[in-house]
């Protein structure tokens, strides 16, 4: 009995773990997603674009190639699509998840779902609606990777998104539009509108990988793990999140204040093998 209460109340806390570079934060992460298709090979996966998930979708594929790890039974939704952009287009989110993960693994295509950013006007409400149900189709999220945008964004959930949010169309921040202009010629190129889950689907999720890198993430980092629960910081909801599992290179950690603790405790963890909530 008490170990159970133990094993339910582990499950309930948002984990920080800070690793030393970018390769060891992807290979942390490419660890917890390998548990999760081994112990449930038909497991749901909630997929992130952007910079930051490269290296674990490089992990990923390296454990499919030399270990043999099979996607052939797992169903994945991406969180976000570019509205406006053909899935051929080499700067949507369909052309990035086929690039950088599904061509090089078992998945079957037909089990990979990115928002349709090509859907005509009066089809997007439809659309949106169809894609929450057909994530409750599949069971529901098991783990669903996050990166964070510079204003503390998950998905394309800008500031002033609501919690409770859905799959919806969006309009971009002009932060946005203006760091992801680096993808494209320039920022009048950057679409300015997106399909994305909202926070209320990202947090039904049964378990969090929320990753970032760099020292540019710094501050937005800590406002999101430190800071008040506000929508202004929309990767602050994932405070209320059950089970989060934060994972952070040295330099997107820098401006925790509570960086030396959550050193201590991780090393603490090692140390007793015992995990410390
Ligand atoms: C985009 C995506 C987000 C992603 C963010 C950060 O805006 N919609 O899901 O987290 O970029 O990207 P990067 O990892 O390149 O910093």
């Amino acid at each position: 009995m008490i170990q159970k209460i133990y094993k339910i109340l582990q499950e309930m806390i948002m984990r920080i773990i800070i690793k030393k570079n970018y390769d060891d934060l992807s290979k942390e992460a490419a660890g917890i997603i390998r548990n999760l298709i081994k112990t449930k090979p038909d497991c749901v996966l909630g997929l992130a674009t952007g910079s930051t998930p490269i290296g674990l979708y490089r992990e990923l594929i390296r454990f499919h190639k030399e270990e043999g790890l099979s996607f052939s039974r797992v169903t994945t939704f991406n969180l976000d699509e570019y509205y406006g952009l053909q899935p051929s287009h080499p700067q949507s989110y369909r052309y990035f998840m086929d690039t950088n993960l599904f061509k090089d693994i078992d998945i079957k295509p037909e089990n990979t779902f990115v928002p349709e950013g090509s859907v005509k006007r009066q089809d997007i409400v439809r659309h949106c609606a169809d894609y929450e149900q057909r994530i409750k189709k599949a069971g529901g999220i098991d783990i669903q990777v996050l990166g964070i945008g510079g204003d503390g964004h998950i998905a394309f959930n800008e500031p002033g998104s609501s919690f409770n949010s859905r799959t919806r169309l969006v309009s971009l921040d002009a932060q946005t539009i203006n760091d992801n202009s680096r993808f494209f010629n320039n920022s009048e190129e950057v679409p300015q509108f997106a399909l994305s889950m909202g926070i209320g689907t990202i947090l039904e999720a049964r378990e969090i990988l929320f990753l970032a890198s760099g020292e540019n993430k710094a501050d937005i980092v800590a406002q999101a793990i430190e800071g008040p629960l506000t929508s202004m910081v929309t990767a602050s909801a994932l405070q209320l999140h059950p089970k989060v599992n934060v994972i952070l290179d040295e330099e997107a950690a820098f401006s925790l204040k509570r960086y030396s603790y959550y050193k201590f405790t991780q090393e603490a963890e090692g140390k007793i093998e015992m995990p410390i909530f």
